[in-house]
């Protein structure tokens, strides 16, 4: 084995600009390096490689990694040998492990304990399925729950006899230790007798990712109070109840090609999930989802479709677990079954397609969902009110990706009915807040060792910036598509009386933008943005398409390095992605109108607010001067037209949306 100090060293050490440089011409484009993609066959450039960041990115085929992935892409190499082949190229001696005995006993003892479980999972198996008492207790419970006996060997189901030995005696006659029966907790021994923990139970064995026996459950089938209904394998070197999940062995696969993860609350909602066509579904079981068992589902999917039982308590108390989901930067949304249900005894008594139409239908938006519920509760109350929004802000401060933010903190706004600035305001607030515990907290954790150490920026959220960078990615990802388009326009019919009239027609989206930015002569504020704007309008007069790529090759080199960085940047979490990952369900083209007009109503509405800041400013100096009056007068009729314009602008907004 090559030792954890090689490995570090070598990431230490290799640049991935360097590395990839050996096969792919790269050139740089500012603050990055492209060439033409070493995966497909291309004329103009798509691989892009990050020195700051050492990554890279192939636009055209998906793929993407740091060095080490380079390697095992393009040269099809293991880990391992891609790691020496670094340690060639950077001379870097490569040091082996020899397995202490110690490690050697720790990773026997591991194999002895999986070995163990996978005796047990088949002992309780054979018990189901072969013996009189087996099939007449287990299997005929388990086909009463209404499960297939697929289902059952699907998820390797068993019983475990109504005895004090059986297990224990069986796998001593096998040669099994007693020391790992007693270490995976399958048997309990003290100091006068020894005995199987699990008796007359129906078993479901807890999986790994790659299918290894870690631990059962074992639900009772005696309806006495004083019987605990589970019983569990308790925490060993192999079973941590927060690293695993229920489930994901099954589902993995589905997890991934889906990309997305239902996450429900105990072994038999996994199953009946399952067994009704929605197969990529896991369970924390019984505990609270841990950040060690989020990041086993995000090494599949970014997605999580959150399953609540129908009690609102429930809904409530779960709201914390899902900030951490958040924090990690995933997706989530949830689904809400009606009261009295939960997923395993809604599944059960529906149809699969009707199950699948309810998850379908019923999801949404995690921030939105939680907005809702907690308007619904607070209704009028100014303090509980407060509250709220601090309590919304809070969730949204959790995520790490500053244009998810500020789109939420738009939704949040709108169903509120407040003003954004309102949001905004706390989401500051919060953020400072943060900054500031984290620095005492890291100053108090490490002490000063004379190495400087990279102070992380707080993320400053210029929402002029962001609108302008939002107009960009939009224009460059969906610029030529053409889509429907709404407005509703006011009108005085014959007797006096003001009409809204609604207003439909398509539109491609770049035209769209250009239609609204001339119609306001409104001009990007940013250098580079603005050179970009241009060069589309061009594209657009001469009746060309927008792509990426001419923008990533084209011959300013800033105009080339921002459309890069902003590809690159948004990688992982960009608007494309939104899209594929579904977060608005309501089909790509209404999100896409939805998203155009909300960003050109908000960059309106901020300008507009500037200016009335602007005027006001005005106002107060127009005291000391000679005509003083009138020109106050003046600014002050401004400030009206321009508040009234605003508010005009907030009611479309609201109408469209
Ligand atoms: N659960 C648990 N420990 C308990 C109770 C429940 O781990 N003491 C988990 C189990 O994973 C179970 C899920 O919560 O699958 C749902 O609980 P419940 O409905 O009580 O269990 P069921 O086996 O479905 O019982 P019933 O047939 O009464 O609905
Ligand atoms: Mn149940």
């Amino acid at each position: 084995m090559i030792s954890r100090e090689t490995i570090d060293k070598v990431f230490e050490t290799a640049r991935v600009e360097e590395v990839i440089g050996d096969f792919v011409q790269l050139k740089k484009a500012g603050a990055n390096f492209k060439g033409l993609s070493p995966f497909a066959d291309e004329k103009t450039p798509s691989f892009m490689v990050s020195p700051v960041k050492q990554i890279w990115k192939d636009f055209s085929t998906g793929k993407g990694g740091n060095a080490v992935t380079f390697l095992m892409e393009h040269e099809h190499y293991s880990y391992p040998e891609a790691i020496r082949y670094l340690a060639r190229k950077y001379q870097i001696e490569v040091e082996e492990t020899v397995q202490s005995d110690e490690q050697k006993q720790r990773a026997d003892e591991r194999e002895s304990m999986f070995l163990v479980s996978e005796f047990a999972r088949n002992f309780f198996s054979q018990i189901l399925w072969e013996t009189e008492k087996g099939k007449a207790i287990g299997l005929s419970y388990f086909r009463e729950r209404g499960f297939t006996d697929e289902t059952i060997k699907k998820f390797e189901l068993g019983y475990s006899p109504e005895d004090w030995t059986a297990l224990t005696d069986e796998a001593i006659s096998k040669k099994y230790e007693l020391e790992f029966l007693e270490k995976t907790g399958l048997t309990v021994v003290n100091e006068t007798k020894k005995f199987d923990r699990f008796r007359g139970r129906v078993m479901f064995p807890i999986h790994s990712m790659s299918g290894r026996v870690l631990g059962f459950g074992g639900r009772t089938l005696s309806s006495e109070k004083k019987v605990a209904k589970y019983l569990n394998s308790p925490e060993s070197i192999i079973y941590h109840k927060g690293k695993v999940l229920y489930g994901i062995y099954q589902a993995k696969q589905t997890i991934a090609k889906e990309d997305n993860c239902y996450l429900v609350e105990g072994y038999t909602d996994v199953i009946s999930l399952y067994q009704s066509g929605v197969t990529n579904v896991v369970s924390s079981s019984g505990t609270a989802l841990t950040p060690d068992q989020i990041r086993l589902i995000n090494r599949l999917t970014n997605n999580i479709t959150v399953l609540f039982d129908g009690d609102a308590a429930g809904i409530r108390a779960s709201f914390r677990g899902i900030d951490l989901i958040l924090e990690q930067g995933m997706n989530v949304r949830v689904v809400a079954f009606p009261e009295g249900e939960d997923p395993d005894s809604f599944a059960r008594s529906r149809t699969s397609q009707d199950l699948i139409e309810y998850l379908t239908e019923e999801s949404q938006d995690f921030i939105q969902f939680k907005t809702s519920i907690l308007l619904e509760q607070t209704k009028k109350d100014p303090v509980k009110r407060a509250e709220l929004i601090r309590d919304i802000v809070s969730s949204i401060s959790k995520i790490p990706n500053n244009i998810h933010k500020e789109v939420y903190i738009q939704e949040c706004a709108s169903i509120m009915n407040i003003s954004e600035q309102v949001l905004f305001n706390e989401l500051s607030q919060i953020l400072k807040r943060k900054n500031r515990d984290s620095r005492t907290t890291s100053a108090q954790r490490t002490p000063f060792t004379g190495v400087k150490k990279e102070t992380k920026q707080v993320d400053k959220v210029d929402p002029l910036k962001l609108l302008e960078r939002k107009i960009i990615e939009i224009l460059m990802l969906y610029g030529n598509e053409e889509i429907e388009f709404v407005d509703f326009t006011s009108e005085i019919d014959e007797e006096g009386r003001k009409r809204i009239v609604r207003q439909q027609y398509s539109n491609t989206v770049s035209n769209e933008i250009y239609m609204h930015l001339q119609e306001d002569e409104i001009e990007f504020t940013d250098p580079v943005f603005l050179k970009i704007y241009y060069e589309i309008i061009h594209l657009l007069n001469q009746k060309e398409k927008i792509s990426a790529d001419f923008f990533t090759n084209h011959g300013d080199d800033e105009i080339a390095s921002a459309v890069t960085d902003l590809l690159m940047d948004e990688e992982k979490y960009s608007l494309s992605n939104w899209e594929k990952h579904n977060i608005y369900v309501n089909g790509k083209k209404s999100y896409l109108s939805k998203l155009v007009t909300d960003v050109l109503y908000n960059l309106r509405r901020l300008l507009i607010a500037e200016k009335i800041q602007e005027l006001q400013t005005e106002l107060v100096t127009d005291g000391d001067e000679p005509n003083g009056l009138e020109a106050s007068q003046e600014s002050l009729e401004a400030i009206r037209d321009y508040t009234s314009l605003k508010q005009l602008l907030f009611e479309k907004l609201n109408r469209v949306l």
